[in-house]
């Protein structure tokens, strides 16, 4: 029983909550309570909205707030004629670290097909920033049995033609869609299913060692009570979350929660 050698990631996503003003009281609290032994064994990013990361930068850079700057999004092109967009380019010289790609709500929400999940992926590894590619499936598709099938699909179509190196830096979030933001989280046992089989996946697509690399963490109702059950899983490697993440305490409790003597694999 070898413990896992991925380091975890929990990811705050902010969504489209926090000004920059707001942005700056939640950093600088976080780096107030936050101390070494509580990051020692994970890595943390917070992903706030495009207008706060200035801010964020440079609050982190000067307090040594031990968080990486993420972001929620971005286009997959590095200047051009597109109205409203933030480039990939962008976030890089901003110090962003972390991009969230395909995210269930830009996906519904915004029509963000396959092929620019695929696209923006491409882009933020271009920029060599690391993608948290996210996949997962709707109730219907859960109730139907079809839940391995869409989660290979959305993988199949976001990886096809990255090489191994490439795809074993990726991040993974399985998030399923009906567990975000309604306070039904999955079972840690349902999470590290889907989880293990997003590593299979990996494992077919581009080898054993990328899949034993790739990062996959579990996000959809995550709150300080529920994340020690999916972090003691051996498939989940980290957690990504909404509203529990938007205040300091309650996303350090989850950052804590992170044990690594009980990420044993059996
Ligand atoms: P939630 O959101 O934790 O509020 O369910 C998770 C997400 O959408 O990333």
């Amino acid at each position: 029983m070898a413990p896992s050698a991925r380091r975890p990631l929990v990811s705050g996503n902010w969504k489209m909550h926090h000004d920059h003003i707001e942005a700056l009281h939640t950093i600088r609290d976080l780096g107030l309570r936050c101390k070494p032994e509580d990051v020692a064994h994970v890595d943390v990013s917070v992903h706030p909205p495009f207008t706060d990361l200035r801010t964020a930068q440079t609050l982190i850079e000067a307090e040594r707030i031990p968080v990486a700057l993420g972001a929620q999004h971005c286009n997959d092109h590095d200047r051009g004629a597109y109205t409203g967009e933030v480039s990939p380019q962008m976030l890089a010289r901003l110090g962003v670290r972390y991009v969230l790609v395909g995210h269930s709500e830009r996906r519904q929400l915004f029509a963000m097909s396959d092929e620019a999940v695929a696209a923006t992926l491409r882009a933020v590894l271009r920029h060599e920033m690391t993608p948290i590619c996210c996949v997962g499936e709707t109730a219907e598709e859960r109730a139907a049995g079809h839940t391995d099938a869409r989660l290979a699909a959305q993988l199949t179509a976001a990886l096809d033609g990255l090489d191994a190196v490439q795809i074993s830096s990726l991040v993974i979030a399985y998030e399923p869609i009906w567990a975000i933001g309604t306070g039904n989280a999955a079972t840690a046992v349902d999470a590290e299913d889907a989880c293990l089989f997003v590593r299979q996946t990996i494992g077919e697509l581009a080898g054993a060692e990328a899949a034993a690399s790739v990062r996959v963490q579990y996000g959809g109702s995550v709150t300080a009570e529920n994340a020690g059950s999916f972090l003691a899983e051996p498939d989940v490697d980290g957690l990504l979350v909404g509203g529990a993440s938007l205040d300091a305490g309650s996303f350090l409790d989850i950052v804590r929660a992170s044990r690594p003597v009980q990420r044993t694999r059996g």
